[in-house]
């Protein structure tokens, strides 16, 4: 199995709910490491920018001002196959689908609110991961 790296970002829903450390833990106790990680507000252009890749769907504007609302937590998670493990401990985009025992099932919302972004391929984890971490501040 390869060793891989992946992004994460803790959204404002968890955040405001407290819910940092329960999910930090669901993440390491799927075997993962957590080789990097900021607290921090994203600007408006940082949302835009980051999800670029929605500007077109109907939710963009939603989306940006919510990942505005409060802080975020971005970390770069590491370990075998990060990408697929991480999406499974995160659960289905939308928490009524999720299964139990993810960490969208134990704090999202819904759609929208939906607690925790992960990288959906190897190839946006590189991109995503450069977004928000210089090579210089990772290992
Ligand atoms: P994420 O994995 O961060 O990637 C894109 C985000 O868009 C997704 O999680 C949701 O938060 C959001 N999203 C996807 N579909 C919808 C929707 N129908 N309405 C609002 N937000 C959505």
């Amino acid at each position: 199995m390869a060793i891989e790296r992946t992004l994460s970002i803790i959204k404002p829903d968890a955040t405001e709910g407290s819910h940092i450390g329960d999910i930090l833990g669901m993440v390491e106790k799927a075997g993962l490491k957590i080789i990097a990680m900021k607290m921090m507000h994203l600007s408006q252009a940082q949302a835009e920018a980051f999800y670029a890749v929605h500007a077109e769907r109907p939710f963009f504007g939603e989306l940006t001002e919510f990942m505005r609302r409060s802080p975020v937590v971005v970390s770069v998670l590491e370990g075998e196959n990060a990408v697929a493990t991480y999406r499974e401990v995160m659960g289905a985009t939308n928490p009524a689908n999720a299964d139990e025992g993810t960490i969208r099932k134990a704090f999202a919302k819904d759609v929208g609110e939906n607690s925790v972004h992960g990288s959906d391929s190897q190839e946006n984890a590189a991109i995503e991961i450069a977004f928000f971490f210089p090579a210089s501040q990772l290992p």
